[in-house]
């Protein structure tokens, strides 16, 4: 199995072209966490529904009560045919810090063989990916072996809220033989890898109030309750002395997880020394009694995000905080439920909450986790392209990460998805440096085009 030499030919030829289209997508700051770069979020849907309808295909940008859907139909293939979903997302998490990166997040840069920017990876440059290998089938021999949906959200970092509701009313015409996502990692350089699993999410804030005002903390510390000593107390009590979550019912519905899930791990070649070097920290920790791999992708979480409160500028200042306010992010493994979930820690903070300070939690957003038996055509052609594109077979992996509408798929659409991501470890998504590497960019656009033919066989 090797890549049609003409196709291969295009992407050699049209390799500058590729990037300097990608670096276009990516100098749009289209992050959906702010308000202020809505008009860059729409203005990212506008771009992909250009290249989209350039390349043929039959394109619609659907307004949703927060960022649009971008849909993309070629649906020319010889009878009998599959029709492929491509899902992916172009909207990217707010770049800040920004005196971290080492060129600006939305000013792309080429370092060492990575493509610098936010976005790269997560996930314009993976979607972009798709672009192009749907381009080069069409440009080599104007039609495709199989039909294509692509659809395209501008919420996925914040959610997804508006597209299960989407893919729900346009059930029947997203009727497909298999969903197809690029949006994370390969185990490690070189190594091709199809997901079988993502954890899912639930995404809650947490406000501590006490007094009206910030206080003097040598006129009223001592006997005044301290919001942020109230919060510290309230976060204490999440985990036990082992690191278990001790929230009551938190793993009510969670399993020991199928034998075939633990020796899939341990065909791995993963190492702590390695993953320890890798961060520059001493000690891992976390749940006892699991590995790694384990705890990362099917052992459920409660983590914190951030946390406010008080003095945090230059020097020192003597004051009482009047508020406090932490966010908390809980990864979930099958069967939790995120809605459920937020109850839980809600009730428990009521309980654990000290008087004299009012707390409340807010859930903010969630997603259900999901996991695949990867059997198929689906699954057995993307391993034939990966091949043919990497020169190995690929792993099963796992993601600790959520990407919220897998599970919508599987349960709305009924179909098979394949999680099939060309980033890397250390690839930096949500931090300062995002990147992509040149050769997975390029490797990626490859397998993608050869998946086509593969799943057409
Ligand atoms: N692409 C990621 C998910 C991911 C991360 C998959 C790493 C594989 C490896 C996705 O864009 C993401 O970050 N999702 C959010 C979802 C949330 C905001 C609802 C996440 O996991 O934090
Ligand atoms: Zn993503």
């Amino acid at each position: 199995m090797t890549l049609d030499p003409t196709l291969a030919a295009w992407f050699d030829a049209h390799d500058q072209r590729l990037h300097d289209d990608l670096f276009d997508f990516l100098r749009i700051p289209s992050v959906s966490a702010r308000s202020e770069h809505a008009g860059d979020v729409t203005a990212a849907a506008a771009w992909l529904h250009g290249h989209l309808a350039r390349i043929g295909f039959t394109v619609e940008t659907h307004p949703t009560a927060g960022h649009p859907v971008v849909l993309a139909e070629w649906r020319k293939a010889p009878p009998g045919a599959p029709t492929i979903l491509v899902y992916g997302h172009y909207d990217v998490q707010p770049p800040e810090p920004l005196e971290l990166w080492t060129s600006p997040a939305f000013e792309p840069a080429i370092r060492d063989g990575h493509i610098y920017a936010r976005g790269s990876v997560d996930d314009k440059g993976q979607l972009w990916l798709h672009v192009a290998a749907l381009e080069a089938h069409l440009a080599t021999r104007g039609t495709l072996p199989v039909n294509i949906i692509v659809l395209a959200e501008g919420e996925e970092e914040v959610g997804s809220e508006h597209l299960a509701p989407f893919i729900a009313a346009q059930r029947e015409r997203l009727a497909c033989d298999g969903v197809v996502i690029s949006d994370s990692t390969m185990f490690a350089p070189g190594i091709p890898s199809i997901l079988s699993s993502l954890r899912g999410l639930a995404y809650l804030q947490i406000d501590v109030t006490g007094p009206n005002s910030d206080l003097h903390s040598g006129m009223y510390g001592g006997a005044v309750v301290n919001p942020a000593m109230a919060l510290a107390r309230i976060l204490a009590t999440f985990h036990d002395a082992e690191g278990r979550i001790a929230i009551p019912g938190f793993y009510d519905r969670v399993h020991p997880f199928p034998d075939a899930v633990r020796s899939g791990l341990s065909a791995l070649p993963h190492s702590d020394t390695e993953f320890m070097r890798h961060l520059e920290v001493e000690a891992l920790g976390g749940e006892a009694g699991y590995g790694t791999l384990e705890k990362l992708w099917h052992r459920p979480t409660c983590e914190v995000n951030g946390l406010l409160s008080g003095y945090t500028g230059e020097g020192a200042k003597t004051v009482l905080p009047g508020t406090a306010m932490a966010k908390v992010s809980c990864r979930l493994v099958p069967d939790q439920d995120p809605e459920e979930i937020a109850r839980l820690v809600q009730a428990h903070v009521d309980r654990v909450a000290p008087p004299g300070v009012r707390v409340t939690v807010r859930a903010l957003h969630g997603g259900r986790p999901w996991r695949a038996d990867l059997a198929g055509p689906l699954y057995d052609a993307a391993a034939r392209a990966l091949r043919a594109a990497f020169g190995r077979d690929p792993v099963i992996t796992g993601e600790g990460g959520s990407i919220p509408v897998v599970n919508d798929f599987a349960t709305l659409l009924g179909a098979p998805v394949l999680l099939v991501g060309f980033g890397l470890p250390g690839e930096n998504a949500h931090a300062p440096d995002e990147w992509i590497s040149q050769a997975n960019f390029r490797g990626g656009m490859r397998a993608i085009a050869a998946l086509w033919d593969e799943l057409a066989r």
